[in-house]
């Protein structure tokens, strides 16, 4: 679907989108078009309940009189509430009724509003980042679409009184939906497809934008002594990898010091040893959603060309049963030197992301680490589907995050550490073991072990367990699957706090 921004004017072809506000209020394009179709508008919304409320849409066939096909009237709500989030949700619905409908050209009407608090450009912007993350498929392994499964829009102008202004606040936000994007792609693809040597040769790609790219192979791992994360990958026939990407966009003059995130990339989890059942198998392909979305980001990043230095690692592992495969009860020496009892071969996430996170400390010193993974089903029974686990060794660091996530509509809830949860990973045989008391707090206890791995540096870890896939897709600016979580949420952490002015 192209995107593209210009002036007012009624189409030619298509369909046309104007807006109303809350109490049936006419936006000045709405009372043109009215004006042009002998007041078709006003008794459409005059006859039914359309009353202007968020989101709600009305379709009329275009009049005699008009070459157009179809008029979309959409509420806006009240003017004083029209934000980025509403618009960016507007544009999303919009673009699957357009879709639904079987229409392929389109035009979205932004006028100015008084009383809202954006400028027309930004809204237009916003209106289109919407449409855009609304816009993404996946489907390229369908070879017997129906033509009316597919998607039908190709072209979609968003137009206002200020396009250049709307095309510059939509630049960087293209490319962001770019790292979402890709995010989404990687998260989708199945396991025999995406794997750890093929995201790595996808992370070499990143080269092409500008991001120094670094992988390291088992034999370099081995070198340094992770022997949690290989052990985690000794029962697959792929090798294990390591992907760390640098973005220096930091100026001359400004804090030099990086960024960091860290993903968990265990691109299928089988359970090893301590095998999982087999319903719902299939969905541990997305078990490499945390650094699929450190990827994403740093695509993002690149793309906008972001004004600080940033360091993205990702652990890729496959966890596979096998006649090597790590057994219950082995004892592991991790890069820290601390020794771990492997309990259970299926709490493997926080194994491969101990040696990623050690590295990533003494490497770079960064000025905060945050970490995502899919790392715990407790997360999913405690938070469900609306918000990922945040839990932080620094209150800035967290209070940051839930800003940022309430800001792009990707939420986190800040759940506890501390002694007792940390006491609970203390094992018999070595320094501790992989996983708590059963299942008592069974995400606390997973973020407590990860914590042993931090050293002193400013750290944040996302459970996003139940973020990264959606099962239905009722968020507009989400389809249903891969979600590209996090991608928006730490971008707007980076924007809001690390960049160069
Ligand atoms: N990858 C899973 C967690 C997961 C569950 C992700 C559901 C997405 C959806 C993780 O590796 C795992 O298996 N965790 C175990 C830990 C347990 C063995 C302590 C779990 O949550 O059951
Ligand atoms: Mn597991
Ligand atoms: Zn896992």
């Amino acid at each position: 679907m192209k995107i593209e921004f210009s002036g007012i004017a009624v189409p030619s072809q298509g369909t046309i989108v104007v807006g109303v506000l809350e109490e049936r209020v006419l936006t000045p394009s709405a009372q043109m078009l009215d004006g042009r179709t002998s007041g078709a508008l006003s008794r459409a919304i005059a006859t039914g309940r359309f009353k202007g409320k968020k989101n709600q849409q009305l379709a009329l066939v275009a009049p005699p009189g008009l070459t157009l096909d179809r008029i979309i009237i959409v509420g806006l709500g009240k003017a004083s509430e029209i934000d980025t989030l509403r618009l960016e949700g507007i544009g999303g619905s919009l673009i699957g009724a357009l879709n639904k409908a079987g229409d392929k050209v389109a035009a979205i009407v932004v006028d100015a509003i008084d009383g809202a608090p954006l400028p027309v450009g930004r809204m237009a912007a916003a209106i289109a980042y919407g449409a855009r993350l609304a816009s993404y498929r996946f489907d390229k392994y369908h070879t017997k679409q129906k033509e009316e499964d597919k998607p039908t829009l190709t072209e979609l102008t968003i137009m206002s009184a200020d396009a250049g202004a709307a095309r510059a606040a939509y630049q960087p936000l293209d490319k962001i939906a770019d790292g979402v994007f890709f995010s989404r792609d990687l998260v989708s693809e199945p396991g025999n497809v995406k794997h750890p040597e093929t995201i790595a040769a996808d992370v070499r790609g990143l080269s092409a934008i500008g991001i120094d790219v670094e992988i390291m192979g088992e034999a370099r791992m081995k070198e340094l002594g992770m022997n949690a994360l290989l052990g985690v990958g000794q029962g697959s026939v792929r090798e294990s990898q390591i992907a760390i990407m640098r973005w220096n966009g930091a100026p001359d003059g400004f804090d030099q010091q990086p960024v960091c995130f860290v993903g968990k990339g265990v691109t299928f989890d089988t359970g090893g040893i301590s095998i999982k059942p087999a319903a719902g198998m299939e969905e541990m392909k997305y078990d490499m959603a945390g650094a699929g979305t450190v990827i994403g980001l740093m695509k993002a990043l690149a793309g906008r060309k972001a004004k600080c230095n940033v360091v993205g690692l990702v652990g890729l592992v496959e966890n596979m049963p096998d006649g090597n495969a790590q057994r219950p009860g082995d004892v592991v020496t991790s890069m820290s030197g601390q020794t771990i009892e492997v309990i259970n071969t299926d709490a493997e996430g926080r194994l491969v992301l101990s040696d990623v996170l050690w590295y990533a400390q003494s490497h770079f010193k960064p000025k905060f680490i945050v970490d995502l993974a899919t790392l715990t089903g407790a997360i999913v029974v405690s938070l469900g589907t609306y918000q990922a686990g945040l839990f932080a060794n620094n209150d800035e660091l967290a209070t940051r995050l839930i800003a940022a996530g309430k800001a792009v509509d990707e939420h986190v809830w800040r759940m506890p550490l501390g002694d007792k949860y940390d006491k609970d990973i203390n094992s018999d045989i070595a320094d501790m073991k992989n996983v708590g008391k059963g299942r008592e707090a069974g995400s606390i206890t997973a973020a407590a072990f990860l914590q042993r791995f931090v050293n002193d540096v400013p750290w944040a870890h996302l459970d996003i367990a139940g973020m990264a896939w959606m099962k239905n897709g009722d968020n507009p600016t989400v389809p249903k699957g891969a979600s590209g979580y996090g991608v928006r949420l730490l971008d707007r952490l980076v924007h809001d706090h690390y960049e160069a002015k």
